[in-house]
């Protein structure tokens, strides 16, 4: 199956680890030109260079999610120097935590208003062109009830709502929106490596509650989101992809 992705302009946030740094070798693999941003300069640098061999149009830019005027500038310019934009992936996350009002002010700074600062910066982009496909990280946190009342649980599941409203919304323009969940994911240095290390016990029962005894892999979860961001999945919008491997126990009707 073609997906469709060469030729393609995309604008992923938080790129250089995790998920989406999977997801923005996928999508320049697929022949698609990239734009990714990430605070931290050498990381960004390296991906770009990573990046450079598969020949499509690779931009990296330092940019914190966080500072709402910073992050839009960012987001504009890349549309512009990209020539427009067909996917919009803001991947970014404040992560768990139950850090008081704190953890809540941080997770609707970055998770929550993130994605929608990202999406009104580029939705003139998108008006203009008649298209554009954007996809939501949410997390499977958001759909059962998982380790205690979280600021990101809650936040993610507002995300999702959001995600459904705008595609709702925006289908007459050739918009869609979709939303991908993932369960937990294994990355080096990331969130469940830091658990495994940290504390064994609970690391063991998340594994054991997954059916085949394993997290998942970043590409496991990025190989999806590209395929909803792809012309492949061209009649699917406003949907919540849950990619866990079976993590959640739900039947989804
Ligand atoms: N990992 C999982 O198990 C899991 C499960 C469910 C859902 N998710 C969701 O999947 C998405 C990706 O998560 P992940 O675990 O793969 O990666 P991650 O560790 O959450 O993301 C790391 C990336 O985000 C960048 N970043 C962090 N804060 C930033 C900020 N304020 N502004 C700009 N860039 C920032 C990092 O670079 P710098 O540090 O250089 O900025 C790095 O490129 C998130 O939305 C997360 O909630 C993850």
């Amino acid at each position: 199956m073609d997906l469709g992705l060469k030729g393609k302009r995309a604008i992923v946030t938080g790129a250089t680890r995790g998920i989406c740094r999977s997801l923005v070798e996928i999508l320049a693999q697929e022949g698609a030109d990239v734009a990714f941003c990430a605070r931290k300069q050498d990381e960004v640098d390296a991906t770009v260079e990573a990046l450079k061999p598969y020949g499509t149009r690779i931009i990296g830019g330092t940019a914190n999610v966080k500072d709402a005027e910073g992050y839009k500038t960012w987001l504009q310019q890349a549309a512009e120097e990209l020539g427009g934009v067909d996917i919009f992936v803001p991947g970014v996350s404040a992560g768990g935590g139950m850090d008081g009002e704190k953890s809540w002010y941080k997770a609707f700074e970055i998770d929550l208003m993130g994605c929608v600062r990202g999406f009104d910066a580029l939705f003139p982009t998108f008006k203009a062109q008649g298209s554009g496909n954007v996809v939501f990280i949410s997390t499977t946190a958001a759909v059962e009830t998982f380790i205690g009342p979280m600021a990101y649980n809650a936040l993610k599941a507002a995300l999702i709502t959001y995600g459904k409203q705008l595609s709702q919304a925006h289908a007459k323009r050739g918009l869609r929106v979709n939303t991908v969940s993932p369960g937990p994911i294994m990355i080096e240095g990331g969130s469940w490596d830091q658990v495994r290390q940290q504390d064994e016990a609970f690391f063991r029962s998340i594994l054991a509650q997954q059916p085949d005894g394993r997290m998942g892999e970043a590409d496991e979860v990025a190989r999806a989101i590209a395929f909803l961001a792809s012309d492949a999945a061209s009649w699917i919008n406003g949907v919540n992809l849950v990619v866990d491997g079976g993590f959640t126990k739900r039947v989804q009707f």
